[in-house]
């Protein structure tokens, strides 16, 4: 894993837009894999910034999102397809056909994770993958204890992770507990990662993933077996790993070789 230690959230943002810019640029017609929550808004509002500036084009882009609440519609504000419209596809030149989310509302959710699966194996599998992670370590929905080779399905959702999400719903708001999410193995075929965190209350879940056992305790451990994955953290999400230092001389390592290769 490549580890990006930066000072805050807003560079931890400009990071990963850069990542996600160089891959449009090498591929504009990229498969993409997004995420929802509040810590990729900083980085899609970076790019739909580029968009405008014609830096980069989604117009042959293809998107995957990682999950959806089981349940609502995609019309339902509080859906991750409504996120998604609101924080990004309203905003950049790409065609909303080619992005998905899961179908909260499909008539057989079952199917529908079937489905999601077999699109993303006919758009050719992703390319580039961002992943958030919850205060538990889950990615996507997968949520403790999820099977490390897992494919998209049908999860029910921790205690911790409804009352983190609570705050998105008012009081008399019908509240979903169960999601339909990629799975882990999903993710990790995925050819490049990058998870972006930020914040104290992340700083577990970043040790246990960064330098804990692969487990399923911690869902985001398993990307410590995917060969292109990027963690790019603040100095507050940072801030329980055993050897800070080190982490940072490896990057300050890997940027100099860089620039020695022209790169
Ligand atoms: P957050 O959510 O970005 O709102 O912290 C991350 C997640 O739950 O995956």
């Amino acid at each position: 894993m490549q580890i990006v230690i930066l000072k805050d959230a807003k560079e931890v943002a400009a990071y990963g837009a850069d990542i996600f810019a160089a891959q449009l640029i090498h591929n504009p017609q990229s498969v993409l894999g997004l995420a929802t929550g509040s810590t990729p808004v900083a980085l899609y509002q970076d790019l739909i910034a580029r968009n405008r500036n014609a830096e980069v084009s989604f117009k042959n882009v293809r998107t995957f999102n990682l999950d959806e609440y089981l349940g609502l519609t995609g019309s339902h504000r509080q859906s991750y397809r409504h996120f998604m419209n609101e924080q990004l596809f309203n905003h950049i030149d790409i065609d909303k056909h080619n992005t998905h989310v899961p179908q909260g509302d499909a008539p057989d959710p079952f199917v529908a994770c079937d489905d999601y699966e077999q699109a993303i194996a006919s758009a050719g599998g992703i390319d580039l993958q961002l992943l958030g992670i919850g205060r538990n370590g889950h990615i996507g929905f997968n949520e403790p204890s999820s099977g490390l080779t897992s494919r998209t399905r049908i999860k029910t959702l921790t205690k911790a992770t409804i009352e983190d999400n609570a705050r998105f719903f008012s009081a008399d708001e019908f509240q979903p507990y169960l999601s339909i999410t990629m799975g882990i193995g999903t993710i990790l075929d995925a050819r490049k990662v990058v998870l972006l965190a930020t914040g104290e209350n992340k700083a577990d879940a970043i040790r246990a993933t960064v330098e804990g056992p692969l487990s399923a305790a911690c869902p985001a451990s398993a990307l410590q077996l995917h060969r292109n994955a990027v963690i790019v953290i603040d100095e507050a999400a940072a801030s329980k790993l055993a050897d800070i230092e080190f982490y940072k001389h490896i990057e300050a390592q890997n940027q100099k070789l860089l620039k020695r290769l022209g790169k």
